[in-house]
């Protein structure tokens, strides 16, 4: 068949490289790609949401699949789309439908999903600009540290956490009236603080089935030791070692169930991956968010861990034939580590040129914010290049990831040396 993978970051990488290990797969395409996955793939110079000139693409290069990495096309309604046109809809479209997306478009809808489903979550209220006054109220009879989540997508920047209560019903304010995640933040969910470890956990439904991936950690933060600003991801780990087969049942049984079945109920029509973000409370799992795709870099080390091929899933997603595939997964550890540019999650410079990549060895290196330019390959993006290795432990994985990443080089390179330090 010929697929059609739509993004351009280190998680698009990571499909291109999966499926085109699959007998299956024709032809590959990518919507807009990236340096990586123009060394494998055919690149089309098409915005993942520009969906008339997907169209026209998939018109003609008769492609018979789209996977779908990132949000905003599945927000968008991307799916749908697709469904609603006489000429596209016998196309299978890996990713949510735009009313079960909601689930990471909107944080109320999610919380209430969580809420009618009895799936375990950070107790809540919702707010507008018309109950800021209420808003104050609610975070006063709450406990420090407040936790103020913009509704709507904001880039992975639309959730504080602040400890002093003037500070956070500054920022209510901030967020409902005066726009500072502009639409984003016309509603805003406060929740309780939750304390414990994160991890996540990935699930591919067809909407009646469900497969467990296998579980992730990424280290979200700019600094080392967890500290500085959040980003999109600087790093992961997989298997979680904490995530025992106890904890792991927890998880499938008052987690994962629910939500399949809170889809069907909720006639949320969802062929794709769910992404659980989950944080460890004593011993407990509890939904921080849902996501509607994989993560990056979760997605750089839970892949090459999975051996069952990646079409004949995807095959099997979009004719819910789901109970019908089993998963096989390599019982190694992987690591990966993200090389960004120096700046990163503000602002930086594009355009440098990075050396050192085939020099590489024992290690997968999955191109994020990088394109072909000249004939060179040259930064362009915040998270540049995730080193991604194998290992009996993790310690051993990430040293192969470490001694790769000193052979990188560009100006202003920068990386996270203490991935996995608090496993
Ligand atoms: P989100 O965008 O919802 O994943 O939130 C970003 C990050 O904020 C999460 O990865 C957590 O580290 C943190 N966070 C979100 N909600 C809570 C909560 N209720 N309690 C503690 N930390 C939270
Ligand atoms: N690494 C977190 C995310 O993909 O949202």
């Amino acid at each position: 068949m010929n697929i059609l993978i739509l993004g351009s970051g280190g998680r698009e990488h990571t499909f291109t490289w999966k499926v085109k290990q699959s007998d299956k797969c024709k032809n590959l395409y990518v919507a807009p790609g990236n340096s990586g996955t123009d060394q494998i793939a055919t690149n089309l110079d098409i915005a993942a949401t520009d969906f008339p000139a997907l169209k026209k693409a998939v018109l003609e290069k008769a492609i018979d699949m789209v996977v779908v990495g990132p949000e905003d096309p599945l927000v968008q309604g991307v799916h749908d789309f697709f469904l609603a046109d006489e000429q596209l809809k016998h196309v299978a479209v890996i990713g949510p439908q735009k009313a079960a997306a909601a689930l990471e478009g909107s944080k109320e809808f999610a919380k209430a999903f969580m809420s009618r489903h009895n799936i375990p979550t950070a107790a809540y209220q919702s707010f507008d600009a018309s109950t800021l006054e209420k808003g104050y109220g609610f975070l006063e009879s709450l406990k420090p540290p407040y936790v103020l989540k913009a509704d709507g997508l904001a880039a992975g920047k639309g959730v504080l956490i602040i400890n002093d209560l003037e500070e956070a019903k500054a920022e209510l304010k901030n967020m409902l009236v005066d726009a500072k995640f502009g639409d984003a933040s016309a509603k805003v969910v406060i929740e309780e603080f939750l304390d414990g470890i994160e991890l996540s956990c990935f699930v591919l439904t067809d909407g009646k089935n469900y497969k467990i991936l296998p579980t992730a950690k990424d280290y979200k933060r700019i600094g080392e030791g967890d500290t500085g600003l959040n980003t999109g991801g600087m790093g992961a780990v997989s298997p979680v070692p904490f995530a025992t087969p106890d904890f792991l049942s927890k998880i499938e049984e008052r987690i994962v169930k629910p939500t399949v079945a809170g889809l069907q109920k909720d006639n949320l029509p969802y062929k794709g991956f769910i992404f659980i973000g989950l944080i460890k409370v004593g011993n407990d799992p509890k939904v921080i968010e849902y996501n509607v795709r994989m993560g990056d870099p979760e997605t750089e080390v839970v892949l090459p861990r999975l051996k069952t091929d990646l079409v004949t899933i995807f095959q099997a997603i979009a004719n819910q034939t789901l109970d019908q595939v089993s998963l096989v997964v390599d019982d190694r550890t992987a690591t990966t580590v993200m090389v960004v540019s120096g700046g990163y999650p503000e602002s930086y410079e594009k355009g440098k040129e990075i050396s050192g990549l085939e020099a590489i060895e024992g290690s997968i290196t999955f191109h994020a914010g990088a394109i072909k330019k000249d004939g060179k390959i040259v930064t362009s993006g915040g998270r540049v290049m995730a080193v991604t290795s194998f290992g009996n432990t993790y310690q051993e994985a990430l040293k192969k990831s470490y001694q790769n990443i000193e052979k990188l080089h560009f100006d202003k390179m920068y990386y996270r040396k203490d991935i996995g330090f608090d496993l």
